[in-house]
């Protein structure tokens, strides 16, 4: 879809959605959502769409904020759109990103994002997989000055990119977030980016927090480890989200769902004792184990 495409479908969303007031004010909770593939559902589909209305119901009743889009996730934001006003008042924390090759783009894609949305602006927003990213930055730290973003980032989702990453973590003074993956089989963050955006004081946003579902697949028909109770935890899915977000520099984990129920399961995490180290290397083994 060309730009100038998305760009009146999202002035048509914006004119037939009211706006809901985005807010950045309290620490949000350590369970957000993200939306990949799971909130990519065609217009016509409205059944669908409506089941998303769910599923965010579920995630801002059990006291959820953040969720987390980008222009790349097809009809995502879009479902966003449609979704919002269907919801009233809610507590959102809007994440989005800027993924385009030219930066000159940069702003018009971040408005068709806004306008999709129907929000009067992002409290959050990244360069995804730092594609452009000497560009985009400048945008994004203007938009920032102007007060029409709240806090800037950048993200990947690639182990090979986390070199590059690691060194704008280290020199970019202007970044409030970072996001990139972290769960029980890919740890590679630990060595550097974890630690990392806890001495620079960044932030951290965890995607894939079950490699695409992945994790829970592995694990589907073996039994839980009889301490899981011990941290309120009582599923598999809850078992490998708990040790992501009981990591000290982690901020929010964004796992994706189209199902009601499942947020439901994920969000009941919010509550209970969080796992200290001792408990988290005992997680982990009885996972690799
Ligand atoms: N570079 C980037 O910036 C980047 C890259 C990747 C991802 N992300 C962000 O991070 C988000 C999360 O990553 P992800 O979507 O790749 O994968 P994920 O959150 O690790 O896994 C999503 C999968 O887990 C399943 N699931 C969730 N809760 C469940 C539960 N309680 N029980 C059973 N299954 C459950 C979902 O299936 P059901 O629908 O059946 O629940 C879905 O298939 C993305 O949506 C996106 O917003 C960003």
């Amino acid at each position: 879809m060309s730009i100038t495409r998305r760009t009146a479908l999202g002035l048509v969303a914006a004119a037939v959605a009211a706006p809901v007031p985005a807010r950045a004010s309290a620490p949000v909770p350590k369970i957000g959502m993200g939306t990949w593939i799971t909130f990519d559902v065609p217009r016509q589909d409205e059944a669908a769409r409506d089941r998303r209305v769910e599923v965010l119901r579920r995630f801002f009743d059990a006291g959820g904020r953040m969720v987390d889009s980008s222009p790349m996730y097809g009809m995502a934001e879009d479902v966003m759109g449609y979704c919002l006003p269907r919801l009233g008042d809610v507590p959102l924390t809007a994440a989005s990103k800027v993924w385009i090759p030219a930066p000159a783009m940069g702003p018009e894609q971040i408005e068709a994002s806004r306008a999709l949305w129907g929000i009067p602006r992002f409290d959050i927003l990244q360069v995804h997989n730092l594609l452009g990213y000497e560009g985009h930055i400048e945008t994004l730290r203007a938009m920032k000055a102007a007060g029409q973003v709240g806090e800037i980032g950048i993200t990947t989702s690639h182990g090979r990119r986390h070199d590059d990453f690691a060194r704008i973590m280290e020199r970019d003074d202007s970044l409030d977030t970072v996001q990139f993956t972290y769960n029980m089989d890919d740890r590679e963050a630990e060595a550097r980016l974890l630690p990392l955006a806890a001495e620079r004081g960044l932030k951290v946003i965890i995607n894939r927090p079950f490699q695409r579902g992945a994790l829970i697949r592995r694990v589907a028909g073996r039994p839980l480890p009889d301490f899981a109770a011990e941290v309120g935890v009582t599923s598999w899915p809850q078992f490998l989200l708990k040790w992501v977000i009981s990591h000290p520099a982690v901020t929010v984990a964004i796992p994706a769902t189209s199902d009601p129920d499942h947020m439901s399961e994920n969000m009941a995490l919010l509550s209970g004792p969080m796992p200290d180290a001792a408990m988290r290397a005992r997680m982990l083994a009885a996972f690799e184990g």
